[in-house]
């Protein structure tokens, strides 16, 4: 079989109302992971992109996340209405879609203005 051109994560982590920290998902479902599949799919990429139902990320106060390899863009804040532009734009044209790239300053960021300093990891 020929390699996968792309490997695309999407966190599908859930954790309860009132924890720590927020999650990508509210209810554990992969509606955004299965989105993508079915318009990588239909797209014909399939099985040379591989969309794969990810856990936490790290990047919990950006999410929901998806990460895109091997280019290693990040996406935060990615809805089911953005499927069809990360498709097209970038999994089918090769130009990640700025838009949703998470800053330089907050990826993996300790502190940033959507994480704050005293997080309790969990
Ligand atoms: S819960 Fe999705 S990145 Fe942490
Ligand atoms: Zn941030």
């Amino acid at each position: 079989m020929a390699k996968f051109e792309r490997h695309v994560f999407v966190c599908t982590n859930f954790r309860e109302p009132g924890s720590a920290r927020p999650s990508c998902t509210t209810d554990g479902k992969g509606e955004l992971h299965g989105a993508l599949k079915d318009a990588a799919k239909a797209a014909g990429l399939v099985p040379r992109v591989r969309i794969n139902k990810s856990g936490c990320l790290e990047q919990c106060e950006h999410g929901p996340t998806v990460v895109v390899y091997p280019e290693a863009v990040w996406y935060g804040g990615v809805k089911v209405e953005d499927v069809p532009e990360i498709v097209s734009e970038h999994l089918i044209g090769g130009r990640p879609v700025e838009r949703l790239i998470i800053a330089d300053d907050c990826l993996n960021a300790a502190v940033c203005p959507h994480r704050p300093a005293l997080v309790t990891r969990g």
